[in-house]
């Protein structure tokens, strides 16, 4: 038996709802109490919740679920519960109008070999960000999130910049879309109810996406005024991180108000270094923010998981760049052994609606992003350093 008690709630400023509407609510459950109320063992249910067929939550020191999830899974057997499976179950509004998630690409990608997980382990949220544009944020979120799924990783990307280029180098069309994640911030405004699942889609790239357009900049601006703005985008992601293993979140080239959500939403960012002079002024911007998130205690946990070189040519310039980060960055932070080399079929990709690990799987840009999904999980050792710089050695033509 499913056990409900219902609320009556005033959202008059939700964007989807009535007025005055009466909503029936679950109250979570902890997973022991779960397992006795359902009759399952409880180490099944803690099973499932860990490779993902069971939403569980953490709260204080317990894992909390919804006995109607409990009951799904059983329904569903063994069956991994699939996303859209449970956006028919949750959704308040409906998904984009006559846009049915999108099939999933065959590449394989998505293939999840065996992964070792800890049972009940959360997304590693890590948001790419730097306050300039152009250096590959967008890139690195969808290159590595494929490398991580590819891996056979449970990955979500975020779309956070009004610009929607991640949503629409993911496959989806941005500005025809009805909810997104301005939809999940506005009601979450409103009514400090987090509902995100119902936003995420399954993009063409066959990645998992919250996306974003256009809107999302008006939606800066409520965010701005509201006491608890800068906290949304954490309580959103706080109810998806039981599904996930990575979380990976894109950002508009700014240090506003949608940035500092991105930055107290996450426990890691990566910067990407386009690798030029005024690219260095924003990497030097970006770690004394983060400096400042730290110490106002908005995220005291706040990590810098690694500076990231993009876009890097054999010139000579891009050769000094590539050294000065090692050289002065590389003292405070992690600078990546993985160097992301320039090169049009980023571009090409983008424009295919394609990952670069898609497109050209067996070329550099692929390899590069593998190497930073290694990096990213195993540490720097995994990744040869020497090699990589070798093979970007400064050629006598390109002096
Ligand atoms: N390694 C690369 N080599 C060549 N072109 C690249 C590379 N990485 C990204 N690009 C191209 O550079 C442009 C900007 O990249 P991207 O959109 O990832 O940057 P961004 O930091 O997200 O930009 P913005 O700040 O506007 O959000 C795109 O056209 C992209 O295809
Ligand atoms: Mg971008």
């Amino acid at each position: 038996m499913i056990y409900f008690q219902k609320q009556v709630f005033y959202n008059q400023f939700s964007p989807w709802s009535l007025p005055l509407q009466e909503k029936t609510f679950e109250v979570p459950v902890p997973l022991r109490q779960a397992a006795d109320q359902t009759g399952v063992q409880y180490h099944r249910l803690r099973k499932a919740a860990g490779d993902g067929r069971l939403i569980a939550q953490k709260m204080g020191n317990q894992y909390m679920v919804l006995l109607s999830d409990v009951q799904h899974f059983l329904q569903q057997g063994d069956r991994r519960r699939r996303l859209s499976d449970s956006l028919d179950d949750i959704a308040p509004f409906p998904l984009l109008d006559g846009q049915a998630p999108a099939a999933r690409e065959t590449t394989g990608s998505q293939v999840a070999k065996a992964i070792k997980r800890d049972p009940l382990a959360l997304a590693r949220v890590i948001t790419i960000t730097a306050p300039k544009g152009g250096t590959g944020k967008t890139t690195t979120t969808l290159n590595l999130g494929a490398a991580l799924a590819e891996m056979g990783y449970r990955v979500l990307l975020v779309d956070c910049d009004p610009q929607g280029n991640l949503t629409l180098s993911s496959g989806i069309e941005a500005s025809q879309l009805k909810n997104s994640l301005d939809s999940a911030i506005k009601h979450y405004l409103a009514t400090f109810t987090p509902q995100i699942e119902p936003v995420i889609m399954q993009a063409p790239v066959g990645l998992d996406i919250v996306p974003s357009n256009i809107r999302l900049a008006g939606t800066a601006d409520e965010m701005l005024i509201n006491s608890q703005g800068v906290w949304v985008l954490q309580k959103l992601l706080r109810s998806v991180r039981s599904r996930y293993d990575f979380i990976l979140i894109d950002t508009l080239p700014s240090l506003g108000v949608l940035v500092k959500n991105s930055l107290v939403a996450a426990q890691e960012i990566i910067i990407p270094h386009e690798s030029e002079p005024l690219s260095t002024e924003a990497v030097a911007m970006m770690l004394k923010q983060v400096d400042i998130i730290k110490r106002s205690e908005l995220n005291s946990e706040l990590k810098i998981a690694g500076i990231l070189l993009t876009k890097v040519t054999k010139s000579k310039l891009h050769r000094e760049v590539v050294e000065f980060t090692r050289s002065e960055f590389g003292k405070q932070v992690r600078v990546f052994n993985t160097i992301i080399e320039r090169s049009v079929q980023f571009a090409e990709a983008q424009g295919l609606h394609k990952t670069m690990l898609s497109y050209k799987p067996k070329d550099k840009g692929a390899q590069a992003y593998r190497n930073l999904a290694q990096e990213l999980i195993f540490g720097s050792d995994a990744v040869n350093y020497n090699e990589i710089e070798e093979d970007l050695a400064v050629t006598e033509e390109s002096r």
